[in-house]
């Protein structure tokens, strides 16, 4: 596991930027793994940036996005779809038909995981995930205790969770009680992961993704054991490690 410490969010995304367009660049049909949340939108945004400066191209490029709330249509403002539309998707040019997300409306849940999964094995795999992390180390909505060998599967979200996603909705009886994520398994077949963080509220997840043991009591310590793994943090979500350590 590479630690890269940057001094703060704007450099943190900048750096993540570097890598994906790196990648995108050199893969002749690059397979991406997306999140949403707070962490990676500075990242989209200088993606963006490439984009317009001619530098990178998502013309060849397929995307697989980790995880969508469970009733949300495409088109809801508060759905993961949206967002990625809304701050990524259409300022780029990837075609629409390369953009994949569980479908938030399926009606038979069970089967739109196993289609999803089946969808990310017929393009190739992942080549390269992107990650955030909760505050309590989940990745995707695989919350602590879901076991590594899960594949995409519909969780009910805590209500810590619910709690901390309320905040991009009017009340937090909007918040959705379940949603579709890839799970533990998916991610780690995934070729490379860059896992990123910022601000102390993440200081306590990243210290024990780093130095504790791998367990399901915290989802992201399962990426000890993947052989190509970036963790790009900043000063604040580092600050429980000593410099050592990184
Ligand atoms: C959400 C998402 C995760 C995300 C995490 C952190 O619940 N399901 O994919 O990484 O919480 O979000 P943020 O980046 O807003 O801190």
């Amino acid at each position: 596991m590479e630690i890269i410490r940057v001094k703060d969010y704007e450099t943190m995304s900048k750096k993540a930027s570097e890598i994906v367009a790196d990648r995108v660049k050199t893969l002749e049909n690059p397979i991406l793994g997306l999140a949403t949340g707070s962490t990676p939108e500075g990242m989209y945004r200088y993606l963006i940036e490439k984009y317009q400066a001619g530098e990178v191209s998502f013309k060849s490029a397929k995307s697989f996005n980790l995880d969508e709330y469970v009733g949300l249509s495409a088109d809801d403002k508060n759905s993961y779809n949206y967002y990625m539309f809304d701050k990524f998707f259409n300022h780029v040019d990837i075609l629409k038909e390369n953009v994949n997300l569980p479908n938030g409306t399926a009606t038979d849940l069970k089967q739109a995981c196993l289609d999803y999964d089946q969808k990310i094995k017929d393009a190739g795999g992942i080549d390269i995930q992107v990650l955030g992390i909760g505050v309590n180390g989940h990745i995707g909505f695989n919350e602590p205790g879901t076991p590594f060998t899960m594949r995409t599967h519909v969780v009910d979200l805590t209500e810590s969770t619910r709690q901390a996603n309320s905040i991009y909705f009017s009340s937090l009886d909007e918040v959705p009680t379940q949603a579709f994520t890839m799970g533990i398994g998916t991610i780690m077949e995934s070729k490379e992961i860059i896992l990123l963080a910022y601000g102390e509220s993440k200081a306590n997840a990243i210290a024990q993704m780093l130095k504790g043991e791998v367990t399901e009591d915290l989802p992201a310590s399962i990426l000890k054991n993947h052989p190509n793994v970036t963790v790009i943090a900043d000063e604040k979500a580092l600050s429980q490690i000593g410099r050592a350590h990184v």
